[in-house]
Formats: structure tokens, C-alpha cells, sequence
């Protein structure tokens, strides 16, 4: 089918609620696209789908961005991890309090360990918190079976997210999509 698709299509979609227009072949990945923005929060591990470091939100599910062509992103809503405050009602800053609840949590539980899995895992948190306020234990787990960290236990992970949790309940502060989303 050589031939099949345009060398350059111009996408639109809404990044981190803006709306943003992407340029590139169809069949380029994602992850390569929203990198080239400077949004480059969004890590390569394994390329294949196996890792989750490149996990971002479309259309509030995550998705392995580096499976996902371009063209399958017109008109969707994407969310990379510098996305999060905004998804909490926060503003981007220095300020640990205008950071998602989620990725505060992984500050003060010892959960941000490498530079490549926690954006991925952030990421899947946040969707998991999303929709279930109060999740078990095993649900975390379950939600970041395809978030894999090479190098060290998931222990401080889950318990991120498990206080993320509790605070997002306690504070009032359960993260909801920005009002142009789902
Ligand atoms: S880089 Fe996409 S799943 Fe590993
Ligand atoms: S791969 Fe990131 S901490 Fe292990």
C-alpha cells in the first residue's frame, strides 16, 4: 500500500486544553509528535507498547503514545503529564501545591524515582483516580500493570497513589478534566 497516505497531514486536536494543530506523516507516532512540541515530558522506554512511559490521555483513557499514529489523534482531546495540574484545577508552577495531587503524592511518598517510567505512571495514576475516588490496593496495581519500572519495587509507587487518594478525597480536590473536556 505504498503510496497510501499524504508524506504530511496537519492534525487538530486539544493538547493540555489548547488547541494545538500537529504536523507530520500520518503514521508517525505520537509520542514523536508531542515531543516535537516541546512537550517532552512524554518518555520513550521500549517503543513497542511494553513499558508505558510514553503513556498520555486520549480522550481521558491512557494510551501508549508510542502505538498511536498521528492521524488516529484528529480531534481528540490529549493530556501529557505537563497536563496534570490544569486536570486538578492547578496551575503550572514551581509550587508543590499547584501540582496534581497525584504527582505531589509521588514527591512526599518517595513515588518519583527514574525520569522515564513516572511520567508514564502519573499519567495512569491520574487516569485511574479519575474514575474510582477510592481504589484498592490491587486496583492500583492492576491500573499500572503496563506501567513497568526496570530498576527498583512498586511499593512507594502504589502508596503514592494511594495517598493521592486520600488526599484528592479529603481536600476536595478529586481531579476532573478541564472544562473543554470529555
Ligand atoms: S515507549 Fe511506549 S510503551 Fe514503551
Ligand atoms: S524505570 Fe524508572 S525508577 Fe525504575
Amino acid at each position: 500500500m505504498s503510496g497510501a497516505f499524504p508524506v504530511k497531514c496537519t492534525v487538530k486536536c486539544t493538547v493540555n486544553g489548547a488547541a494545538q494543530e500537529l504536523q507530520g506523516h500520518p503514521m508517525e507516532r505520537l509520542l514523536d509528535s508531542l515531543r516535537d512540541t516541546g512537550l517532552t515530558g512524554t518518555k520513550e522506554g521500549c517503543g513497542e507498547g511494553e513499558c508505558g512511559a510514553c503513556t498520555i490521555l486520549m480522550d481521558g483513557e491512557p494510551v501508549n503514545s508510542c502505538l498511536v499514529p498521528l492521524a488516529q489523534a484528529e480531534g481528540a482531546e490529549l493530556c501529557t503529564v505537563e497536563g496534570l495540574p490544569a486536570r486538578a484545577g492547578r496551575k503550572v508552577s514551581e509550587d508543590r501545591a499547584a501540582l496534581h495531587p497525584v504527582q505531589a503524592c509521588f514527591v512526599s511518598e518517595g513515588g518519583a524515582q527514574c525520569g522515564i517510567c513516572t511520567p508514564g505512571m502519573l499519567v495512569a495514576a491520574t487516569a485511574l483516580l479519575e474514575r474510582n475516588a477510592e481504589p484498592t490496593d490491587a486496583e492500583v496495581r492492576e491500573a499500572l500493570a503496563g506501567n513497568l519500572c526496570r530498576c527498583t519495587g512498586y511499593m512507594k509507587i502504589v502508596n503514592s497513589v494511594m495517598a493521592a487518594a486520600r488526599e484528592m478525597r479529603a481536600g476536595g480536590n478529586r481531579a476532573a478534566p478541564p472544562e473543554a473536556g470529555r
